[in-house]
């Protein structure tokens, strides 16, 4: 598999700590020193959809190819306004592809997810341009009543195209079943037949110290596996691409590989925690800035509710 072209999308609407204070009990400080958040964007005039088809369509044009050239398309979302058509039928519409496609849920790891169904559609010859695009609106599962959740968050999407190479060096996908840590449940009808079940009295429930644990010790052991399965080391490697979820995850992480932490980029800073999204929007800033060098080694680890996670070392070649 190689990476052939990259697109993101964001919405317009900035969100400051600043302005999460004039209706919670916060403030710039604690978010900013607990989580390294100061901006997140959220969805305003923009839709989910909206967002999805522009970072699709961004990714095929940087592809260099057309949209009938997209012979797979793979969606990543945890959830949307949609929950049949497949959001990635209803991206397809708009951008005139008629690929086979399908959306996955692997939170916050779905774009590994992705990744690792892709390489196997290339090297069953099932597809030659396979599109991934990671769309994601987790503002929308919090209690905005809440700082503990509704802080974290921002909405966006990010696209690869992806074809036959040899860029991608290892990947590995892992679970370790918990599925307390973080739950979002969301309500849906009830038959006359059912017996009632306990009511949904807060959508979005996360374990934040657990979470923060698990994540610095899954995504640290999945990179020391990844890189040497890829035959590296961790000096070898030239940037750390992971899920952005809270810069001190990050940071700590960087401290366990010990490595410099010029080689870890961020937008959690600017952009939240926008799930499985957060690692293709990543890549397309860095590609687009000129910071992606024909031949640099990356590492890509992500970690989410299930609790799944997700590593990869893929060579950058475009
Ligand atoms: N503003 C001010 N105070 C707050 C806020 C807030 N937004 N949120 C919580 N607090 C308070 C708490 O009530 C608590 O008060 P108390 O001491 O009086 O009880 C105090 O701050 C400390 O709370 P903790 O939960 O212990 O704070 P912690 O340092 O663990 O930081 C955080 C919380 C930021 C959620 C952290 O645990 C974290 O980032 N964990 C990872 C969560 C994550 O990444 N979730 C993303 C979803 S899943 C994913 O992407 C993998």
């Amino acid at each position: 598999m190689k990476i052939i072209g990259t697109g993101s999308a964001i919405p317009s609407k900035v969100v400051t700590n600043e302005m999460l204070a004039s209706f919670l009990d916060t403030n710039d400080e604690w978010i900013t020193t607990r989580t390294g958040i100061k901006t997140r964007r959220l969805r305003s005039t923009e839709t989910l959809v909206d967002l999805a088809v522009s970072a699709s369509r961004s990714a095929i044009e940087s592809a260099n190819i057309q949209p009938d050239e997209i012979d797979f398309c793979i969606c990543s979302n945890v959830a949307n306004n949609y929950v049949t058509p497949a959001l990635s039928c209803i991206v397809q519409q708009h951008i005139g592809s008629h690929a086979p496609c399908f959306d996955l849920n692997g939170a916050c790891a779905g774009f590994l997810d992705a990744m690792s169904v892709a390489e196997a559609l290339l090297k069953t010859n099932r597809a030659k341009n396979i599109l991934i695009v990671c769309a994601e609106e987790p503002s929308r599962f919090c209690n905005w009543k809440r700082r503990e959740t509704s802080i974290l968050f921002g909405d966006g999407a990010g696209a690869v195209v992806v074809t036959k190479g040899n860029d991608l060096k290892s990947l590995r996908l892992t679970t370790v079943p918990n599925r307390d840590v973080i739950v979002y449940q969301r309500r849906m009808e009830n038959t006359p037949f059912e017996v009632p079940g306990v009511d949904i009295t807060e959508p979005l429930i996360m374990n934040g110290r657990e979470v923060f644990r698990m994540a610095v010790e899954s995504s640290q052991r999945d990179l020391r596996l990844v890189i040497e399965e890829a035959g590296l080391t961790p000096d070898k490697i030239d940037l750390y691409l992971l899920h952005q979820a809270n810069q001190r995850i990050i940071k700590s992480i960087q401290e366990h590989l010990a490595q410099p932490a010029y080689k870890f980029p961020t937008n959690i800073e600017r952009m939240g925690n926008t799930s499985s999204a957060s690692i293709p929007i990543l890549i397309d800033e860095l590609y687009s800035s000129g910071k992606l060098k024909k031949g640099d080694m990356l590492a890509l680890s992500a970690f989410g509710a299930g609790f799944v996670t997700g590593a990869a070392v893929l060579r950058w070649s475009k």
